[in-house]
C-alpha cells in the first residue's frame, strides 16, 4: 500500500500537484519530481546552504523540509531569477559574472537565492553587513571576496 501523501505545491508561480512520500526532502521533490536542478545539494543537513530557496518568500534550506510540508505553500527557486533566459539575468546573476563571484558554480543558487531577499530588504548594505548575510553559506571554491564585489556591483544594479 501507498502512503503518499497528495501535496499542492505552487513553485515559481505554477501549481503542480503531486504525490510524495512522507519523507520526501523538498530538496530532493525539487530535483528529482520537478526537474528543477537549479537547487543544489552538498551537505543534506543544513550546513552548506546550497539548497537554499524561498519559502513564502523566506530563504529557508530545502534540505531541511519535507516536501509534504510545501503543502499550500509559495516556494521560489533559482530558475526563476531568469524566466527570460540566459539573455534577461537577474541584477545579482550579472553581477556574480562580472565580478567572478563564482568558480565551479556548486554554491551559487544557494548565494542567490539567500540574496535576493537580502538586498530587497536591505539595499545598501556595508560590506561587513554583507559577510554577515552571506555567513549561512558555504564556498570552498572563491575564497568568498569575489562574492562580496558582486553583492556590491549587484546592490548598484538594483538602485539604479
Ligand atoms: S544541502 Fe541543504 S544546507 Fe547543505
Ligand atoms: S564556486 Fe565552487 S563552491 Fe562556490
Amino acid at each position: 500500500m501507498s502512503d503518499r501523501i497528495e501535496i499542492s505545491v505552487t513553485v515559481n508561480g505554477q501549481t503542480y500537484q503531486r504525490a510524495a512520500e512522507p519523507r520526501l526532502l523538498l530538496s530532493d521533490f525539487l530535483r528529482h519530481d520537478l526537474e528543477l536542478t537549479g537547487t543544489h545539494v552538498g551537505c543534506e543537513h543544513g550546513v552548506c546552504g546550497a539548497c537554499t530557496i524561498l519559502f513564502d518568500g523566506e530563504p529557508v534550506r530545502a534540505c531541511l523540509i519535507f516536501a509534504v510540508q510545501a503543502q499550500g505553500h509559495a516556494i521560489e527557486t533559482v530558475e526563476n531569477l531568469a524566466p527570460g533566459g540566459p539573455k534577461h539575468l537577474h541584477p545579482l546573476q550579472e553581477a556574480f559574472r562580472e565580478a567572478h563571484g563564482l568558480q565551479c558554480g556548486f554554491c551559487t543558487p544557494g548565494f542567490l537565492m539567500t540574496l535576493k531577499p537580502y538586498l530587497e530588504q536591505n539595499p545598501n548594505p556595508s560590506e561587513q553587513e554583507i559577510r554577515e548575510a552571506l555567513s549561512g553559506n558555504l564556498c570552498r571554491c572563491t575564497g568568498y571576496q569575489h562574492i562580496v564585489e558582486a553583492v556590491k556591483i549587484a546592490a548598484e544594479k538594483i538602485q539604479e
